[in-house]
């Protein structure tokens, strides 16, 4: 039986940093309202050449130096991006060409803040299956450069930055399970209109738009019951998890989900107060965090949840 295992991991943000305090110049605002209902005191907001093929890149090279492999390893590059530098060549191929490679399938995975999870599931089948041996999966998103910064109920919520995590075959565990859903209905929930400019409606924003009380309900409920089905999945009870890992949306849902684990909060990894929402590199930049600071040590094990527009939602089961 072939496992695919977490060899190395990396991330990027961006240099520039946004507090709670410089929004409150810009739009009315408080930093005790954004804090009090998300957790959020600062994000990092990417510059023009800081795209997700840039970060993701970054990213990527730190994931390959600490699982001390070199880009000529690599058998495939899946990125997890809703923010793609451009509408092709997709930000795996940029990212491939930045490596300096060819020939290695390289893919992008447009499943919002859930794009992470996905990726590292399908990365996993093809290790599993023994078709490839060793994969980089990248969560990167610019999420800054489709808000609105005169609307304060979104521009206060998100970030930018990239995550990325080396996979590669290995005979014990690694990956025990993933868990993906989705539900096309709540489509108009959360979403960015078109950026295709043929379709674009008249005076429609290329922003993104959330029903943020419909969104946290939902989250709620979705990842609680995906966590449970991914314990049950593995026979495990809630005590086995060591770190909880969760979608950095809002630190109010972080607790909600800790709660219903009885997991103390110092087993979860929380990165919202400093990075907001980063969309698809949440999970990872969260995960590369914990594992540089030597919080995450070799043999625990790790829950991962995600949820993003769609909506998409998804868990996973890790060995470390
Ligand atoms: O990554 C995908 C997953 N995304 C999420 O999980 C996000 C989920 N949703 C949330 O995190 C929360 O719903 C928000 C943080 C977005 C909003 O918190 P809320 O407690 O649901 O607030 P609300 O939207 O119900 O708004 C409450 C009030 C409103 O005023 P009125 O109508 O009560 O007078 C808003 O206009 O707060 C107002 N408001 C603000 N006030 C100050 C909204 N944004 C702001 C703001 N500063 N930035």
């Amino acid at each position: 039986m072939k496992y695919s295992r977490i060899l190395g991991t990396g991330s990027y943000l961006p240099k520039k940093i946004v507090t709670n305090e410089e929004l409150t110049k810009t739009v009315d605002t408080t930093d005790e309202w954004i804090v009090s209902r998300t957790g959020i005191r600062a994000r990092h907001v990417a510059s023009e050449e800081e795209t997700s093929s840039y970060m993701g890149y970054h990213a990527g090279l730190r994931a390959l130096e600490a699982a001390k492999l070199s880009a000529k390893d690599i058998d495939m590059i899946i990125v997890a991006t809703t923010t793609p530098d451009k509408g092709l060549p997709n930000t795996a191929c940029l990212l491939q060409e930045r490596l300096g490679i060819t020939g290695i399938p390289a893919f992008d995975m447009t499943v919002a803040c859930a794009g992470f999870v996905y990726a590292l599931s399908v990365a996993d089948q093809y290790i599993r299956t023994g078709m490839l041996k060793t994969i980089l999966v990248v969560g990167v998103d610019v999420l800054t450069a489709v808000t609105n910064w005169e609307d304060r109920s979104t521009c206060v919520l998100f970030g930018d930055g990239a995550g990325a995590v080396i996979l590669q075959a290995a005979d014990k565990p690694g990956i025990l399970s993933t868990h993906l859903h989705a539900d096309g209905r709540q489509k108009d929930s959360l979403y960015i209109p078109t950026w295709l400019p043929g379709q674009r409606k008249e005076n429609e924003l290329p922003y993104i738009s959330m029903d943020g009380r419909a969104v946290f309900r939902f989250a709620v409920k979705a990842l609680e019951q995906v966590m449970e089905e991914a314990l049950a999945a593995n026979q495990m009870p809630q005590s086995a998890i060591d770190w909880l890992i969760p979608h950095q949306a809002n630190l109010r849902i972080i607790t909600a989900l800790a709660e219903k684990l009885k997991l103390p909060l110092d087993k979860v990894v929380v990165t919202v107060d400093r990075h907001a929402n980063t969309s698809a590199a949440s999970v990872p930049l969260a995960l590369d965090e914990a594992i540089r600071d030597g919080r995450i040590q070799r043999g625990q094990t790790l829950l991962l949840d995600a949820i993003g527009g769609g909506f998409v939602w998804g868990a996973a089961v890790i060995i470390y």
